[in-house]
This record gives C-alpha cells, structure tokens and sequence, in this order.
C-alpha cells in the first residue's frame, strides 16, 4: 500500500516540540504515520503511542515499526484514550506531547471502496473505523427532516432541506448506491450559479455525513477532556482541525480550561463549574499553513494548528 496522505502543517507542529527532553508523545491520529515519522527521526522520543480507529494503519505503523522499536500502535476510537492508556504499558505514565490532526487521511479519501470522495465513483461507506451506520443506510433510510438537519447541523449547508427533498425523490426511484449518484443528486439541488463556486456542491453534504457517520464532534469533545489529563506539567496538547465545528470546539475547550470564558463572561450569566484551570494557550489565534504549502497541497487549504500547554 503506498502512503499518498502528506502530513499537513508539519514544520508548524514540530515546531513546538521540546529538542532537549526525552519525550512521551501520542499521536491519536496516526493514519499514514507522516507525523510519528518524521519525529521519532527528530526528536529524542522515549515512548510514542499511536492511536487510530482505521484497522488499515496498521500497514504504515508496520513499516515504521522496522525501524524504531519505541513505539505501539492501538486501532481504537480516541475518544477511549483514557481506557486505551490504562490496558497499555502506559498505565503509570504522563505524556509530555499529545497530537491530533484531525479529519480523514489521503489515503482513506483516495481509496474509492471508502466512499469518502464525491470525485471517485464508489460505495457509500464513509466509515473510518467501525460504526453503526454507513453513508447508503443513512441516505437510503432516514426520513427528510432527519436528513435536512444533519446536512445543517454538520455541513452547515444552506440547501440542506432541497438536497434532502430530492435524495427522497431519488430514492423512491430506485437506491442511490454510490457517490457519483449522490453527488450528481446534490448538484442539482443547488442553484446554477453555486456552481461557479471554487468548493464542488457535494463539499458540505459529504462532510455532514462523513462527521456524523464517525460522531465526530463527540469524539474530539470527550478526547479533548481526557487527553488534558493525561499531560505531564507543562505537556502540550497540539491540535490541528480542517473545519470550523471542529475548531470552534477547540478553542472553546481550550478558552474554558485556560479560564478564558470565565474572566469574558463576567458580565453575562453564570456559565456553571467548568472544572479547573489546567492550561495555558499557547497559539493565541490559531496558525495556518504558508501559501507554499497550499500551493503544494491543496487539502492544507483549510487547515487551522491550536496548541495549549498544561500548567
Ligand atoms: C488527517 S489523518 C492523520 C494523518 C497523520 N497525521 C499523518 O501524517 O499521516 C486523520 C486520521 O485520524 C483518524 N481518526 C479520525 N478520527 C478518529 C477517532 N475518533 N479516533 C481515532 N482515529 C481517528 C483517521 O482514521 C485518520 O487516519
């Protein structure tokens, strides 16, 4: 299997990664192994725990693993980081680095079986790991309201009830049972002039499937929460997303535990126990990748790198 995912925002990331120590890191979306890569060959890493939920990264890992012992891989959904580290050799250890890079590799998007791309015809699957439903059950099943909100809700897309009014049309016709015919389903559901736009017209509706398929939003809240625990003083957690639901949930995490809403919300309602100050902000507005790197890699495009550090 070739790796054709490019680690995006790389230089950034590693930037913020200590020379001097022996480190403890996690990368808790290991996918082509782009980052764990280039900083086990950087860094001074004692331990690198590798997560992912896709049973196929355990071909890169392989190949990794020739060459540096140091390092394990465990195929999990991360929002189980806690009771990842507890069955690990890990158990009784604090973690100087935790790294997300959030959203689908190129290689699960290339692979047409995947059905993640509105590009190339294929299944409509759009699981990365195990779940309850794929993308065929959902858009051959749900009744149009359902369908309507999660196009709104995860894609934040403005034809969300037309796109569902005419996947029920389709339907009835026959099962639409590839992503070629959903796509073509969505473009003609949006006006003609949305078409000159530079983001293809299926964007947001794969999207809101692909999130809601994988719960995505709930994965990142809840790994969010326990991977703050499990930072040794001073640890960072370095976050890069792809879309602003993923990033609006980081930076509110990170303004809450970093006390931030608290001292804004003086004059507003009391927001309840946020639990304790446990992080300092690192990046106060988020980073974005140079114009060279989109140049070279279009898929950076919408990439935004947060960091906090635990105090
Ligand atoms: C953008 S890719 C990471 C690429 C990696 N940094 C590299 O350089 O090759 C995101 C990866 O995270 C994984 N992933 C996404 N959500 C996950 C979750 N909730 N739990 C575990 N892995 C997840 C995906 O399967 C995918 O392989």
């Amino acid at each position: 299997m070739i790796n054709s995912h490019i680690p995006v925002m790389l230089d950034q990331v590693k930037s913020f990664i200590p020379m001097s120590r022996d480190l403890n890191l996690i990368d808790a979306t290991f996918g082509g192994g782009g980052y764990s890569k280039a900083i086990l060959e950087e860094f001074n890493i004692k331990n690198l725990l590798a997560i992912d939920r896709d049973p196929t990264s355990k071909f890169f890992f392989n190949e990794l693993n020739k060459k540096f012992k140091n390092i394990e891989l465990i195929n999990e959904k991360f929002s189980k980081i806690d009771q990842i580290i507890q069955k690990s050799k890990f158990s009784k250890i604090k973690f100087d680095v935790i790294i997300f890079d959030l959203g689908v590799s190129s290689n699960q998007i290339d692979n047409p079986n995947r059905g993640f791309s509105f590009q190339n015809e294929g299944p409509l699957d759009m699981k990365m790991g195990s779940s309850d439903l794929n993308a065929y059950e959902i858009v051959n099943s749900f009744d149009e309201k359902k369908l309507a909100d999660i196009f709104f809700q995860f894609g934040e897309e403005k034809y969300s009830r037309k796109i569902a009014k005419n996947i029920i049309k389709n339907r009835a016709i026959k099962p639409i049972d590839n992503t070629i015919a959903l796509s073509d389903i969505i473009k003609k559901s949006v006006p003609n002039n949305n078409l000159k736009n530079k983001i293809h017209p299926a964007t947001k509706t794969f999207q809101a499937l692909r999130i809601y398929i994988n719960d995505e939003l709930n994965e990142l809240k809840l790994a969010l929460q326990k991977s703050e625990n499990l930072l040794a003083p001073n640890g960072l957690l370095i976050i890069v997303s792809f879309q602003s639901l993923e990033d609006r949930i980081v930076k509110d995490f990170f303004n809450h535990k970093s006390g931030k809403r608290w001292r804004s919300s003086r004059h507003l309602p009391d927001l309840g126990d946020l639990g304790p100050i446990t992080l300092k902000i690192i990046t106060k507005k988020p980073l974005r990748p140079e114009d060279f790197e989109i140049d070279n890699n279009p898929r950076s495009r919408s990439a935004k790198l947060r960091v906090a550090q635990k105090i």
